[in-house]
C-alpha cells in the first residue's frame, strides 16, 4: 500500500470546508479508497481480537466512569507509528487540518483520535462531542470501516441539526462525517451487528497555564 500524501488543496477537502462554513457539517460517502479503508477494519479488528479495545468512558479527568448506559463502544487511541495504515490515515487527517485552518482560521493544532467497535446492541446516548471544562476540540471527525450497511443494521449516526432537524447516516465503509464539535448533538442508535469507526477530533489550543 503506497502512502501518498494529499494536498490540503484537493477538492474533496475543499468541499469538506465549503461545506463546515455553509451548514456546519459536511458528509462524504466516499471519502477513502477501499484498500485503506480494508486496511483500517483489519487493523480494528486485530487490536480487538488481542484485547487492545477497552470499554469507553465518559467525562474527563476525576469524573471519568464507564457507563454503558451512555455509551456502549470499545476503543483504543492511535499513536503515529504503530502501523502503516493507521499512519496514512493521520497523515490524511493532518492534509483536512491545513485546509480547515487555510478556509475557516480555525488554529487547529492537533488531531487525536482512536478506533471504536460497537459490539451488537451497544449504542452512544445523545452527547455534544466538547467538555465542559475543555473546549480544545473544535471539529470531529468520523470515518466508518463497515462492509455494506443496511439501513435495518441500525448503528446510524443520528445527528441533530438547526431546528431539530435529523439527519441520519448509515455508517458504511469510507465514509466521512465532520462536524463542528460544539454546535451539533448527535447519538449512535444501537447496532445489530459489529460497528467499527476510527473516531477523531481536532483540537485548538488550550487556555491553560503556561
Ligand atoms: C463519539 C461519537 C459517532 C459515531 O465517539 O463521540 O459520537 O458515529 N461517535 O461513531
Ligand atoms: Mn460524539
Amino acid at each position: 500500500m503506497r502512502a501518498m500524501p494529499i494536498s490540503s488543496d484537493h477538492p474533496l477537502l475543499l468541499r469538506i470546508v465549503d461545506d463546515l462554513a455553509d451548514h456546519g457539517w459536511s458528509q462524504q460517502n466516499i471519502f477513502l479508497p477501499q484498500d485503506l479503508t480494508r486496511a483500517l477494519a483489519a487493523e480494528c479488528r486485530k487490536r480487538a481480537a488481542e484485547g487492545e479495545l477497552a470499554p469507553a468512558a465518559v467525562g474527563r479527568g476525576a469524573s471519568t466512569e464507564v457507563r454503558e448506559g451512555i455509551r456502549g463502544d470499545h476503543i483504543q487511541w492511535l499513536e503515529p507509528g504503530q502501523d502503516a495504515a493507521s499512519d496514512r490515515y493521520l497523515s490524511l487527517m493532518d492534509s483536512l487540518r491545513e485546509a480547515l485552518n487555510r478556509g475557516l482560521f480555525l488554529g487547529l493544532e492537533d488531531f487525536e483520535c482512536h478506533f471504536a467497535l460497537y459490539p451488537p446492541g451497544a449504542f452512544y446516548r445523545r452527547h455534544v462531542d466538547r467538555f465542559r471544562d475543555d473546549d480544545r476540540r473544535a471539529v470531529s471527525a468520523v470515518i466508518y470501516l463497515n462492509d455494506a450497511w443496511l439501513p435495518e443494521d441500525g448503528g446510524q449516526l443520528r445527528m441533530y441539526l438547526d431546528d431539530e432537524r435529523i439527519h441520519d447516516v448509515q455508517p458504511t465503509g469510507g465514509c466521512l462525517v465532520v462536524f463542528l464539535s460544539g454546535d451539533v448533538p448527535h447519538e449512535v442508535l444501537p447496532a445489530n451487528r459489529e460497528r467499527l469507526s476510527l473516531t477523531g477530533w481536532f483540537r485548538r489550543r488550550g487556555n491553560e497555564p503556561f
